[in-house]
C-alpha cells in the first residue's frame, strides 16, 4: 500500500505542478496582451475623443474599446481603432500580440516606422494601416506574416521598393499599396498570387514594364497601377483576366497599341487607360 501509494503521491504532485504553471503560463499571456496595448496606448499622443479612457491596467483588456478576444482562448483577436483621430507612433510591443488575426488602425494620424517586431505576428490576417503618414521603406519583412490575406498601406508617406518576398504570402487577397512614394518595378514573380482579387498600386512612382506574368493573376478583379511612370506595352493577354471589372492604367508612359483581347472581356466595367501615349480604340460598351 505505501510502496504503491508513493508513486500516485508524486504523479498527484506532477498534475498539480502542471496546474499551477498552466495557470501562471495564460495569466502571462493575457497580461503580455494587456502590457502591449497599454504600451501602443502610452505612444499615442493625442486622443482627442478619449477614446482610450477605459484602456486602464485595473479592467480586463478584453472589454477595452477596440478590442476583441478570442472566445476560446482569451487572448487579444483584433484590435480596431480605425477613424479614431488618434495621433502617435507604433509601438514594437504590438509584436508581443501573438494571438492578433486583424490589426487596423487606419484613418488616423499614425507616423514613424512600422516597427520591425511586428513580423511576430503570424496569424495576422488583416493588417489596414490605410490614410496615416507612415514614413520609411516599405517592410520587406511583410513577406514573412504568412497568413495576410487583407494588406492596406493605402495613402502613407511609404518609399522603397516593392519587396519580392511579398509574393511569398500566397493566401492574399487584397494587396493596396496605393499613394505612397514607392519605386523601381513590378517583379515579375507578381504572378504567383493566386488569390489576389485587388492589386491598387496606384499613385506610386513605379518604373519599367508591366509584366507579362500579371495575366496569371487568375482572381483578380481590380488592377489599378495608373499614376506612375510605367513604360512599354500593356500585356498582351490581360484581356482574358476572367473576372477582371476594373482596369486602370492610365497616366503612365504606355505605348504600343491597346491589346484586343480587351474587346474579349464581357465582365469589365470601367477601364482608364488614358495620359499614356497608345494607339487603338476602346470596345465601344467601354466608352462613356
Ligand atoms: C469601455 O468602453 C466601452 C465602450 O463605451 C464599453 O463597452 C466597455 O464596457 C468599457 N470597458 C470598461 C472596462 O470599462
Ligand atoms: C514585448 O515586447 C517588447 C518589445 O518588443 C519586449 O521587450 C518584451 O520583452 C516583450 N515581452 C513581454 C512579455 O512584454
Ligand atoms: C481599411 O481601411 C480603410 C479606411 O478606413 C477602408 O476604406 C478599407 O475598407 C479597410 N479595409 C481594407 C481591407 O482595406
Ligand atoms: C519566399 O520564397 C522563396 C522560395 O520561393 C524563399 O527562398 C524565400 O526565403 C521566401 N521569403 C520569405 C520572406 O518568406
Ligand atoms: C502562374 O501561376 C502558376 C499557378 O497557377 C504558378 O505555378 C506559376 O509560377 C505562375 N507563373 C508566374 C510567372 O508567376
Ligand atoms: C520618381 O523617380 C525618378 C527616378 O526614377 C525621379 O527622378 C523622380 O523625381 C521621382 N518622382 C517622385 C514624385 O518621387
Ligand atoms: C476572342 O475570343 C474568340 C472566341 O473565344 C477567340 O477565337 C479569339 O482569339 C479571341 N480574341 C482575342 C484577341 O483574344
Amino acid at each position: 500500500m505505501l510502496l504503491m501509494g508513493k508513486p500516485s503521491f508524486f504523479l498527484l504532485l506532477l498534475l498539480l505542478h502542471c496546474f499551477m504553471v498552466s495557470l501562471v503560463w495564460s495569466d502571462t499571456n493575457i497580461n503580455t496582451d494587456k502590457y502591449a496595448l497599454l504600451a501602443l496606448k502610452s505612444f499615442i499622443t493625442s486622443d482627442p475623443y478619449d477614446i482610450l479612457a477605459n484602456w486602464s491596467i485595473s479592467s480586463p483588456p478584453c472589454n477595452w474599446i477596440g478590442v476583441t478576444c478570442n472566445p476560446r482562448h482569451r487572448r487579444i483577436h483584433s484590435l480596431n481603432l480605425g477613424s479614431m483621430d488618434l495621433k502617435g507612433t507604433m509601438c514594437p510591443q504590438l509584436g508581443n500580440l501573438s494571438f492578433l488575426v486583424e490589426l487596423d488602425l487606419s484613418d488616423n494620424n499614425f507616423y514613424g516606422q512600422i516597427p520591425e517586431e511586428l513580423v511576430r505576428l503570424h496569424r495576422l490576417k488583416l493588417f489596414n494601416l490605410s490614410y496615416n503618414n507612415f514614413d520609411g521603406q516599405v517592410p520587406a519583412w511583410i513577406g514573412y506574416l504568412t497568413s495576410l490575406q487583407k494588406l492596406n498601406l493605402y495613402n502613407n508617406n511609404l518609399n522603397g521598393v516593392i519587396p519580392p518576398s511579398l509574393f511569398n504570402l500566397s493566401m492574399l487577397e487584397i494587396l493596396d499599396w496605393g499613394a505612397n512614394f514607392i519605386e523601381g518595378v513590378i517583379p515579375l514573380v507578381v504572378g504567383r498570387l493566386q488569390q489576389l482579387k485587388i492589386l491598387r498600386l496606384v499613385g506610386n512612382n513605379l518604373s519599367g514594364f508591366i509584366p507579362q506574368a500579371i495575366c496569371n493573376l487568375t482572381s483578380i478583379e481590380l488592377l489599378s497601377l495608373s499614376y506612375n511612370s510605367l513604360s512599354g506595352g500593356i500585356p498582351n493577354k490581360i484581356g482574358d483576366l476572367s473576372q477582371l471589372k476594373i482596369l486602370s492604367l492610365g497616366a503612365n508612359q504606355l505605348t504600343s497599341s491597346i491589346p484586343s483581347s480587351l474587346f474579349n472581356n464581357s465582365v469589365l466595367q470601367e477601364i482608364f487607360l488614358g495620359e499614356n501615349q497608345l494607339s487603338g480604340s476602346l470596345p465601344n460598351s467601354l466608352l462613356a
